[in-house]
């Protein structure tokens, strides 16, 4: 078994991390770390635990850890779900003592010798771990995108079959998107909020560095452009995206794509059997009824149109951050480099 941490364990991100990896056939947990104020007291006394499954009673009585290096230097890999201003030293550091980072936050996404991965859309960019190793680091970091930007470079991956540059999304974003102090009640009741700091932005940059290609050891942005508009929707998960696409060819070949879509690996304990799944109904796919599709894996398509015009939907915190981050170290184990 391969020893594991949680970094920000009793956030939204970070209790997310504590189910999927609670039965983990791969990964042990034993590690649960979080700010000064949580550190020292038992996990069930920290955790406000607000998920729509239950608390994993075996890891109640886990002491919390401060989030430093001598909390973790003896784990294999650390998931990180820490604020980005914390999670940039700490981070460094820890890999710097040996231990891998899987990690949610912002911080070394757009770093050129870390990888910005998602494992359907391009697994190859792992080899940058090497980079991060010629460079004398005993450990690596490894990121997942951002949670709206991950559906989109979902959506995009069987496209890619299509050649395209122009890419406009509005997106409809949950609340947990925001964490559990993100957005006050009284903010986003009866509300659309039209504004998510930084957001766009992310959407604009990730999507190109993740769709780039790999070569002598950097990888080369796509030459698509992302021109984003991000909205916070009154749903506790699941962000769905209104995309348009300048591809055009039949809608029959669009489907087709979207339909023969596959992962380029097998046997991720972690991986729905439908990574991209093709929605018919006029009126799907919808955030409450679709989020948790492939244990919230999956992301799905529908409405598409000519234009090319088509929604997406997937789960933030599985699919959009802490699953995002398991199958990542999923594929960093059967490749070979933990
Ligand atoms: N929510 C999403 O859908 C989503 C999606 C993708 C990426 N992300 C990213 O994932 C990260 C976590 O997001 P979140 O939504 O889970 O945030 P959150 O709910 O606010 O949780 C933050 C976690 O970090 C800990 N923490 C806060 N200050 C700390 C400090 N000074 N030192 C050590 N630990 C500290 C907190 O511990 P205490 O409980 O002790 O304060 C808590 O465990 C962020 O970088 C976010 O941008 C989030």
């Amino acid at each position: 078994m391969i020893k594991v941490g949680v970094l920000g364990a009793t956030g939204a991100v970070g209790q997310r991390f504590v189910q999927l990896l609670a039965h983990h056939p791969w990964f042990e947990l034993s590690v649960l770390t979080a700010s000064e104020r949580s550190a020292g007291k038992k996990y069930r006394d920290v955790v406000n635990w607000r998920l729509d499954v239950p608390f994993p009673d075996d890891f109640g009585d886990i002491i919390v850890s401060p989030t430093t290096v001598p909390a973790v230097k003896k784990l294999d890999l650390v998931f990180s779900a820490l604020p980005a201003e914390i999670a940039t030293k700490v981070e460094d550091d820890i890999s710097r003592a040996g231990v891998a980072v899987c990690s949610n936050a912002r911080s070394h996404r757009m770093s050129p010798d870390v990888p910005l991965v998602i494992p359907e859309v391009n697994p190859e960019h792992l080899a940058l771990i090497d980079v991060q190793k010629d460079s004398g680091r005993d450990g690596f970091i490894v990121t997942n995108p951002n949670c709206s930007t991950i559906m989109l470079c979902m959506a995009l991956a069987p496209l890619r079959v299509f050649p395209f540059q122009d890419v406009r999304v509005a997106t409809m974003q949950a609340i947990s998107g925001a964490g559990f102090e993100g957005v006050p009640a009284m903010a986003i009741c009866d509300n659309v909020i039209p504004y998510i700091g930084m957001e766009e932005e992310k959407m604009e940059m990730e999507s190109k560095k993740i769709m780039g290609t790999l070569s002598g050891g950097m990888v080369k942005e796509a030459s698509f452009e992302v021109s984003a508009s991000c909205h916070r929707v009154p749903v506790i998960d699941g962000h769905l995206l209104a995309v348009w696409v300048d591809i055009d060819v039949p809608l029959q070949e669009v489907r087709k794509a979207f339909l023969s879509f596959h992962a380029p690996f097998s046997g991720l304990p972690l991986q729905p059997q439908k990574s991209v799944e093709l929605m018919e109904q006029p009126d799907r796919p919808q955030s409450r009824l679709d989020r948790n599709r492939g244990g919230g894996m999956t992301v799905t398509i529908g409405r598409l149109r000519k234009g090319l015009r088509f929604v997406a939907l997937g789960h933030n915190t599985i699919r959009g951050a802490a699953g995002a981050s398991v199958l990542n170290a999923e594929l960093i184990r059967s490749k070979k480099y933990i």
